[in-house]
């Protein structure tokens, strides 16, 4: 039922997407991220189609003007606002050196593969479906050809799954999962162009946001791309950042099984989509599945060996239906246990509670994300484990009621802040509280 704290919610969460559009798409953020984001407009999009379809409809078309030839959907598409401030921008991405650019102004590197589920999900709530499948009519192509280039060119030895050469690509850009293929690049010994960050203006951000070492080695990385003009063969055999992650390959398998339903509706073929996800799926349980900690690990490819690092990202296969039902049930454990849940935390940390050198503060190496929430929800309902998809649930709407729609949260409750943290007024954690709302 939907009772009045959750009708207030709503109307809050609408107001910040309605404030974040700026007439051709949905900015992740007033100020912070004033441009389109691959994988947050994913996200947007279902919640929008719980109340404004023709936005929808807009945001995806700007997006996919962003589609490089080769199938490459940028993690960035960049708007014409001349007082947009951020870094880098189109001039240092120099995406025009590529023969597969777009005329459309993008990044050169791509973010987790969501339209699969995301056309899915806000196909579910249109309010006229027919309408909505003239979208998916138009958009399904794109996105096979999205799905074509990743299992062709980021898999190079055809194994069943992607890997990504940027710790942008996967979202979760500090990861401590990504810190021991960085430390291959030292800044002292590297040549770094020079850059101006813009992600430091408000007072707080230092302390909860990437370090003046990170961004050196994440510009270092982009300029190692565009010197090679993207060409992908270029970048795998040169970039000592390549790693086959559980969360970019679970979303592109969930991905891929909703194309399929997409498919069925569209009476378009499915055994290509079917080939794809069988091989991943095996392969996600042959080579990333630890038993040892009930998680999927992510997997070095320069230095061919696991990452055994505990992050949420883990427990991300259950949305795509890859564990067995006795491995779902051994996630089940390692998320309910020690390492991601307490009577004293909100769920869910996105690094172990367990690990020493975990931050609360400090964007992905211990906060909550909501989308991460969402996805986690999707996955536990998935495998009717309903007490704990109650409590993701029940914990993000409440962190978002409490706190305000920012980017991030402290998971410990009696943290003593009163806010979130990164940049109120965050598009993807209204969008998700808002598909579920819709279920209220
Ligand atoms: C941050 C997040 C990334 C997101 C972007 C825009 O860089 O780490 O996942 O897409 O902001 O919101």
């Amino acid at each position: 039922m939907m009772t009045q704290y959750h009708k207030i919610l709503r109307q809050s969460a609408r107001d910040v997407l309605d404030r974040n559009w700026n007439g051709h798409f949905t900015r992740p953020a007033p100020s912070l991220y004033p441009h389109q984001w691959n994988w947050d407009t994913g996200f947007i999009v279902i919640g929008l189609a719980t109340y404004d379809w023709k936005r929808v409809e807009k945001d995806l078309q700007f997006l996919f003007r962003g589609q490089w030839k080769n199938g490459m959907l940028p993690h960035i598409i960049f708007g014409n606002d001349p007082e947009a401030r951020y870094f880098p921008g189109p001039e240092f991405w120099q995406a025009e050196r590529a023969s597969m650019a777009p005329e459309q102004a993008t990044s050169g590197i791509t973010q987790p593969p969501v339209f699969g589920f995301a056309l899915w999900h806000a196909y579910r709530h249109a309010p006229n479906r027919d309408e909505a499948k003239t979208l998916l009519r138009a958009l399904y192509p794109k996105i096979l050809a999205q799905h074509a280039y990743l299992y062709r060119d980021r898999d190079p030895a055809q194994e069943g799954l992607a890997y990504i050469c940027h710790p942008w690509e996967p979202g979760t850009d500090n990861s401590p999962t990504w810190d021991s293929a960085l430390q291959r690049i030292d800044p002292q010994q590297v040549s770094i162009p020079p850059y101006t960050r813009k992600d430091l203006q408000n007072p707080r951000a230092a302390a909860h946001r990437p370090t003046q070492a990170d961004y050196d080695r994440y510009v270092y990385l982009v300029d190692l791309f565009r010197s090679a003009d993207y060409e992908e063969a270029k970048i795998a055999a040169t970039c000592p950042f390549i790693i086959q992650d559980p969360l970019f390959n679970a979303i592109l398998i969930y991905s891929t099984e909703c194309l399929m339903h997409i498919a069925r509706l569209l009476d378009e073929p499915t055994n290509q989509l079917e080939a794809w996800r069988t091989r991943a799926v095996a392969q996600m349980n042959a080579k990333l599945w630890n038993p040892q900690t009930g998680l999927y690990d992510a997997w070095d490819v320069v230095q061919d060996q696991r990452i055994e690092i505990q992050t949420s990202s883990g427990l991300i296969p259950l949305l795509a239906g890859i564990p067995s039902k006795t491995q779902a049930e051994q996630i089940q454990r390692t998320l309910e246990g020690p390492m991601f849940s307490s009577r004293d935390t909100w769920l869910c940390p996105t690094y172990s509670l367990l690990a020493e050198d975990i931050n609360y503060e400090k964007y992905w190496r211990g906060p909550v994300w909501i989308n991460m929430n969402w996805l986690l929800y999707q996955g536990a309902k998935r495998y009717n484990l309903d007490t704990v998809a109650e409590r993701l649930r029940t914990d993000s709407l409440e962190l978002l009621n409490r706190f305000g729609f920012y980017e991030y949260f402290d998971p410990r409750r009696k943290s003593g802040t009163r806010e979130g943290y990164g940049t109120d007024q965050f598009s993807w954690s209204a969008s998700c509280a808002l598909d579920w709302l819709a279920e209220t």
